[in-house]
């Protein structure tokens, strides 16, 4: 099973290499489409975006089956997955439970976003995965590069402003992105799922314990530049972590905080699609994120910073740059450990905007993608706040 992965991506990465057009001819070897949208009846395109740094991105238009295709689009929106994460998540429920299916019910123009390093989005025009330069970003660049290409490509095509969806990472990188006037000009508006700019209140145990032993250390001290949960070496190490220090028994609940609503028989089929890579780099950037309090760019120790930022602290992203006309909305849980309430209190105090919010107190961090009700009990509301953004429009 593993050499067919290393074979496909192999495949895949060498595909995209040589293609250097802005859109690739054919279909990447995985398809999000193939493999959940067009099964469930949707129509889907695949999109191939090349980032300024180089990365191939895919993206994913889906239109639900009532739609005519020729007759005009809806709002687009842009949905932005978040760590460990890729496009399927949004689809990975009945289409009457996935918000990326709900949405294109609704006559929504739906564009899945997958960061580079996911199994979708597998690809660089000189790198390939096994170079460890291939792996040097963190979530500034998916903000910087990924996001602003996706929403460029899209606004391009769409030829007008675009909805942003944003869960977790998805929602890192929202905030990082839309403090550039260049990138915020082009959103109508931004739903926040788990919204995260601050992470020093985390509370999930086994993060804390990984930040505690320096985990980002130790897999760099591995000679690791890829966080792959379905390698040996990484299975190992959370085998290690788990074993007599504290109960790993509820896995998910001891990183994400307890989920209410998420259907636990289907856990073996989500692990067919998630966990998706991310960097050593990337997660180095998160653990700072929760060590310092900060909302900032990656910081590489004194003397590396003054070399690449022109000062000895890594620049802050600031939320006040983030124009107080954008409208936005956010759902957040009471038992999400990974945004904690603390933390958003403080994000929403130093937003110009008073975003409209959605506070569940049962919910963790993974009910707002994967919940059974999470269609009743939050994207009715979300959808509820595009259509009101919309209203002078026929749509
Ligand atoms: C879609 O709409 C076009 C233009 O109105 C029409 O010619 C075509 O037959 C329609 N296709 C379907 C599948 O309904
Ligand atoms: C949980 O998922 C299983 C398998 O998909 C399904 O048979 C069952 O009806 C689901 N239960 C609920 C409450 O949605």
């Amino acid at each position: 099973m593993k050499w067919l992965l290393v074979a496909v991506l192999t495949a895949f990465t060498i595909s995209s290499a040589v293609t250097q057009s802005h859109i690739l001819v054919g279909s990447p070897v995985n398809s999000l489409c193939a493999d959940l949208i067009h099964p469930a009846g949707y129509s889907c395109t695949e999109h191939t975006i090349q980032t300024k740094d180089g990365y191939i991105l895919a993206l994913q238009r889906v239109a639900s089956p009532a739609q005519n295709l020729t007759l005009q689009y809806g709002p687009p929106v842009l949905l932005q997955h978040g760590l460990f994460m890729a496009g399927d998540v949004w689809f990975l429920d009945s289409p009457k439970e996935s918000l990326g299916f709900i949405l294109a019910d609704h006559g929504f123009d739906v564009w899945v976003g997958n960061v580079r390093g996911t199994r979708y989005s597998y690809g660089h025009v000189t790198f390939s995965e096994t170079d460890k330069e291939f792996w040097d970003w963190s979530w500034q660049d998916l903000a910087m590069y990924d996001l602003a290409e996706m929403v460029q490509y899209m606004y391009s095509l769409a030829n007008s402003k675009i909805f942003l969806v944003g869960h977790s990472q998805g929602t890192i990188m929202s905030f990082a992105a839309l403090t550039q006037p260049r990138v915020a000009e082009m959103v109508e508006a931004a739903a926040l799922l788990c919204p995260i700019s601050y992470l020093d209140h985390v509370t999930a145990p086994l993060v804390e314990r990984m930040v505690f032993m320096h985990l980002d250390q130790m897999v760099v001290a591995l000679g690791l530049h890829q966080i792959n949960f379905r390698s040996e070496t990484l299975v190992k190490l959370v085998d290690s972590l788990c074993e007599g220090h504290m109960d790993c028994t509820d896995f998910l609940s001891s990183i994400t905080g307890k989920n209410c609503c998420f259907n636990d028989s289907r856990i073996e089929y989500y692990l067919d699609y998630e966990p998706h890579p991310s960097s050593v780099k990337n997660l180095r950037h998160l653990f700072q994120m929760i060590r310092k309090g900060s909302f900032a760019q990656y910081d590489y120790g004194f003397l590396k910073n003054i070399l690449t930022y022109g000062t000895s602290k890594p620049p802050e992203f600031k939320l006040s740059l983030i124009p107080a006309s954008l409208p936005m909305w956010m759902g957040y849980g009471g038992s999400d450990l990974l945004a904690d309430v603390k933390d958003v209190e403080r994000t929403l105090a130093e937003l110009p905007s008073r975003p409209e919010l959605l506070y569940l107190e049962n919910y963790g961090h993974i009910d707002f993608v994967l919940s059974t009700s999470a269609k009743e009990d939050v994207y009715k509301h979300m959808i509820q706040f595009f259509r009101a953004r919309k209203k002078s429009s026929s749509w």
